[in-house]
């Protein structure tokens, strides 16, 4: 029930190169942007460092 996540944790920067929130990426997921090529190319995230990857993944596995 991502509705109910607090807002903290939408707030939680996944990306930090880009700036690319938790919630950024869940939003994109539910419009069906479903996958790390489209979550780059929208938020430059994962463009960077490259840390954040699994972080994504894990995002996009369990989008909860
Ligand atoms: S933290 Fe995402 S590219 Fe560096």
């Amino acid at each position: 029930m991502s509705s109910n996540a607090p807002s903290s944790d939408q707030d939680e920067i996944i990306c930090d190169c880009s700036g690319t929130t938790r919630g950024k990426i869940l939003q994109l997921i539910a419009r069906g942007d479903d996958n790390l090529d489209r979550i780059e190319s929208v938020t430059g995230a994962n463009t960077g460092c490259g840390s954040c990857e699994s972080e994504i993944i894990k995002i996009l596995e369990n989008p909860d």
